[in-house]
């Protein structure tokens, strides 16, 4: 694992991106995994950025989203569909056909779930996935649980996640109780990781997650196996690491 640290939420938006870049240049039929959030909201502006002065080609890019609020349509302005056309995919040209998002109106959990991990498969596996991290250290909707989830799953999503959350939405009963979700499996099996994280309300999270012991109650804590886990995060998130002199 590799922790790089930015001073704050634009410098650790340009490192992230330029690994994302990186990894476009470097495979142009790369499969990318991306997340939603507040998080990685600076990286897809770089990247759309680069992408207008030329500097990146989606064309051949697939990409594959961690996960969606179950009941949620496309149109959705709430839902991560919608998130990736406003703040990503929309501005790029990577091709509508290429990318996917699990169907947060499919009401078949299970029928959901297969045709998900079966995108994952068919595609070869994720070449690099982009994560943030929850208050609780959840990754995609990995919640805090007993046990680590391999495939993609129906979450029941917990109060810490629910009131995170609500700010996007007007009243905490719109709030979606439910979430379609890759497992830890799908995110284990990416060739590399790109962990984003920014802010002091991550602080613990972050430390939990990489200098903690491994526990499917702290989902990210299962990064710490992965052989090729890039961390980017700036200063505030990481300064319960650095006082604790492990940086
Ligand atoms: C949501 C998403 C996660 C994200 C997390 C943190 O729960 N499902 O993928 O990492 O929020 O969000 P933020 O980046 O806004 O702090």
């Amino acid at each position: 694992m590799r922790i790089y640290q930015a001073k704050d939420y634009n410098e650790m938006s340009r490192k992230a991106a330029n690994i994302i870049s990186a990894q476009v240049i470097m495979k142009p039929d790369a499969v990318l995994g991306l997340a939603t959030g507040s998080s990685p909201l600076g990286t897809y502006r770089q990247l759309i950025d680069w992408y207008r002065k030329g500097d990146l080609d989606f064309s051949e890019v697939h990409t594959v989203n961690l996960d969606e609020y179950k009941g949620l349509s496309p149109s959705n302005p709430q839902s991560y569909y919608y998130f990736m056309q406003e703040n990503l995919l929309g501005h790029i040209n990577v091709k509508p056909e290429n990318t996917n998002i699990p169907n947060g109106l499919e009401t078949d959990e299970a029928l959901e779930c297969s045709r998900y991990n079966d995108i994952i498969k068919k595609l070869g596996g994720i070449d690099i996935q982009l994560l943030g991290i929850g208050n609780n250290a959840h990754i995609g909707f990995n919640e805090p649980g007993d046990a680590f989830e391999k495939g993609t799953h129906c979450v029941r999503l917990t109060e810490n996640t629910i009131q995170a959350n609500s700010r996007f939405f007007s009243s905490m009963d719109e709030v979606p109780r439910y979430a379609y979700s890759m497992g830890i499996q799908n995110i284990m099996e990416a060739r590399y990781i790109l962990l984003i994280a920014s802010g002091a309300a991550k602080a613990q999270a972050l430390y939990n997650a990489l200098f903690g012991p491994i526990t499917p109650a702290v989902p990210a804590s299962i990064l710490q196996l992965h052989p090729n886990v890039f961390v980017v995060a700036d200063t505030d998130a990481l300064s319960l690491i650095k006082e604790k002199g492990l940086l």
